[in-house]
């Protein structure tokens, strides 16, 4: 698929800009602070219903402003679709799809698809546990957009099961009555259906990705691999198949239960899980190199890339001030990979860091307008 509209009002630093695109490479090119990943995170936000950047939308909603609307016009084959997003910060976002009437907003998940790489990605490598989870849990909804319900289930369980875990807590702590533990039962099966469902395509993701993040990665830098992406689940265990993942994580809960009474929380499930990155015959987290972390998460991306695109709809590929960062040899090898690419967007400060091979569409940005240069 591809945009071949993009408006956007009060998003960011733009009170109103229309950018008409087209299917290949286009190159947002200008000075820092000029808006140029302002335009590609509106992009990112259709696809995944948030920003790469930050957790909230109130950010998004340009200053003084009170919503945002993301508006993109998506041609797949010779179906075209136009999407819109209102966001409402504080209150509940809307959207529309062909100007309809009103849908949920998870309803557009599907149609407009990104594999977004930007800087930021270094944290998939250093950072936190969460930042992996939520790398796993987009791609299981691009792959499968109804995983989008699913994911938001396991919140509301889990969310509601710390409630009773937390009253549970401070009753013992008081001295009071104990609780009713077959409520908790209920939530506890809860929780397992949902993780189960949750952890399985997670881990078939892991085992789609892991041959194709270690081939990239052998593109970009060649020998420095191999890589290997290890799940490391909070319920330990083998199992892989939905119905073994249930009985694993009821094991678990039930293991870990006076814990959890005691400290009011859920120590097991998906949302303590993590994903171990290994480089060689060490974890990329703490021992990896600047530049190989940067390798290790855009390979992530460009295998993230690779299977979208071998599973049918082809996703768009944004590379947000990727080039920059690169020597001129992983920018060339880069630019060769995703060159025939259905559609790339490319941000950069300067033309010179746009690889040659990367011939397109160039816009000028600067001062919030976006110009053919
Ligand atoms: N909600 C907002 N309201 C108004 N302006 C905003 C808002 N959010 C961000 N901006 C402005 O947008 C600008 C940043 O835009 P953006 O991140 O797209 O820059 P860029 O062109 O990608 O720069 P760089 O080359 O440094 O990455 C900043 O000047 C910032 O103040
Ligand atoms: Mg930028």
């Amino acid at each position: 698929m591809h945009v071949t509209h993009l408006s956007l009002a009060d998003f960011r630093s733009y009170a109103r800009v229309e950018v008409p695109l087209e299917p290949g490479v286009t190159a947002f090119v200008g000075p820092n602070g000029q808006g140029k990943t302002n335009l590609v995170e509106a992009v990112g936000y259709l696809a995944t219903l948030g920003s790469h950047r930050v957790s909230s939308d109130a950010p998004l909603v340009r200053m003084g402003a009170d919503r945002a609307i993301i508006r993109a016009q998506v041609r797949q084959g010779e179906r075209q679709q136009l999407v819109e997003l209102e966001l409402n910060p504080g209150r509940a976002n809307r959207a529309r799809i062909n100007r309809s009437s009103q849908v949920r907003p998870r309803d557009v998940l599907g149609i407009v698809r990104t594999v977004l790489f930007a800087p930021e990605d270094l944290a998939l490598v250093k950072g936190d546990p969460g930042e992996r989870r939520r790398f796993l849990d987009e791609l299981v909804t691009l792959r499968s957009p109804r995983m989008a319900g699913v994911r938001s289930d396991y919140d509301r369980v889990l969310k509601q099961r710390n409630t009773l875990l937390k009253s549970a807590a401070l009753a013992r702590r008081h001295g009071g009555r104990t609780m009713d533990l077959s409520t908790l039962d209920v939530w506890d099966q809860h929780l397992a259906r949902v993780g189960a469902e949750l952890l399985a395509q997670r881990l078939d993701l892991i085992a789609a990705l892991q041959p194709l993040a270690d081939k990239a990665y052998e593109q970009l830098a060649p020998g420095g691999g191999p890589l290997a992406l290890e799940y490391k689940p909070s319920a330990p265990g083998e199992a892989h198949a939905r119905e073994e993942l249930y009985e694993q994580l009821m094991g678990a809960l039930a293991e870990v239960r006076k814990q959890e009474i005691e400290r009011g929380v859920t120590l097991v499930g998906p949302h303590r899980d993590d994903v171990h990155l290994k480089l060689g015959s060490l974890p990329a987290k703490g021992y990896a190199s600047h530049g190989e972390s940067w390798s290790y998460a855009l390979a992530l991306r460009l295998a993230s890339y690779d299977l979208l695109r071998a599973e049918g709809n082809e996703p768009v590929l944004v590379l947000d001030d990727v080039f920059a960062e690169l020597d001129t040899r992983r920018r060339e090898r880069l630019a060769e990979l995703v060159a025939p690419g259905e559609q790339v967007l490319v941000t950069a400060a300067v033309d010179d860091d746009v690889p040659h091979v990367l011939a397109g569409t160039r816009y000028a940005v600067a001062d919030g307008v976006v110009e053919r240069a």
